[in-house]
């Protein structure tokens, strides 16, 4: 489906407070100083539209499969009209989250049947799927404390320690099995250490 994919497709994915926010810049460093044009990007957002279906999404209360088909819905423009085409004339493009995070908040955390979300995926992305994701895994505890320092919590942030334990679960579980696309970072560590595993990553691709 969709035009030709030239770029790579890279994504950030984790509980909230994993500490993605903290390694998108320098990821994006390491990327340009390649030489190639990036476009960095988010999710749910990354479009006008989808911008708007963000702060329904983070602020609004809704049923779990209202939450799940605006996500969808936000990723359909987002992957039509800013994703692919970046791909097709060959630039790369780094995502603050993607499809994953469905997975495992949706499914995972709120309960929503895997059947649902699949269909939503099979009708929007028709397989199509990141080259790389990396996913940043830390305890709920060690994000939430890590949160508590850092913002206000938006609506998924207010939920408990065990919708969080969930989510991450369901992250692991999908990256058992799509080894080879997801890599598991332990996110626990320093700064620094993440950094040199990033780097190391990085030149995998
Ligand atoms: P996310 O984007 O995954 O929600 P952030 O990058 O915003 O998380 O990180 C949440 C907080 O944790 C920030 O205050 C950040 O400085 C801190 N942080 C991120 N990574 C680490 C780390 N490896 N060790 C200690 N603190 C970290
Ligand atoms: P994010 O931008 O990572 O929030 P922050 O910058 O505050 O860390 O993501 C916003 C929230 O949306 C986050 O709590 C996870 C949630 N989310 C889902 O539940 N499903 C999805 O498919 C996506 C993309 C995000």
């Amino acid at each position: 489906m969709g035009s030709p994919r030239c770029g790579k497709f890279i994504t950030l994915e984790g509980v909230d407070g994993a500490g993605k926010s903290t390694h998108l810049d320098y990821i994006a460093d390491r990327i340009r100083a390649r030489g190639v044009e990036l476009v960095v990007t988010r999710e749910p957002g990354g479009t006008p539209l989808g911008e708007k279906l963000r702060a329904l999404l983070l602020n609004d209360s809704m049923q779990p499969d209202t939450e799940l088909m605006l996500m969808y819905a936000a990723r359909a423009e987002h992957v039509a009209a800013l994703i692919r085409p970046a791909l097709a004339r060959g630039a790369w493009v780094l995502s603050d989250r993607f499809s994953d995070a469905s997975h495992a908040y949706q499914c995972g955390g709120r309960g929503i049947d895997a059947g649902r979300l699949q269909a939503l995926e099979d009708w929007t992305l028709a397989g199509f799927k990141p080259d790389l994701t990396l996913l940043f895994d830390v305890s709920a505890e060690v994000a939430e404390s890590r949160r508590s320092l850092a913002r206000t919590a938006d609506r998924f942030e207010q939920e408990q320690a065990a919708f969080f334990t969930r989510v991450r679960d369901a992250y692991l579980q999908r990256a058992r099995s799509e080894p080879g696309r997801i890599r598991v970072v332990d996110a626990s560590r320093s700064i620094e250490a993440i950094r040199g595993e990033l780097d190391r990553l990085l030149e995998g691709l």
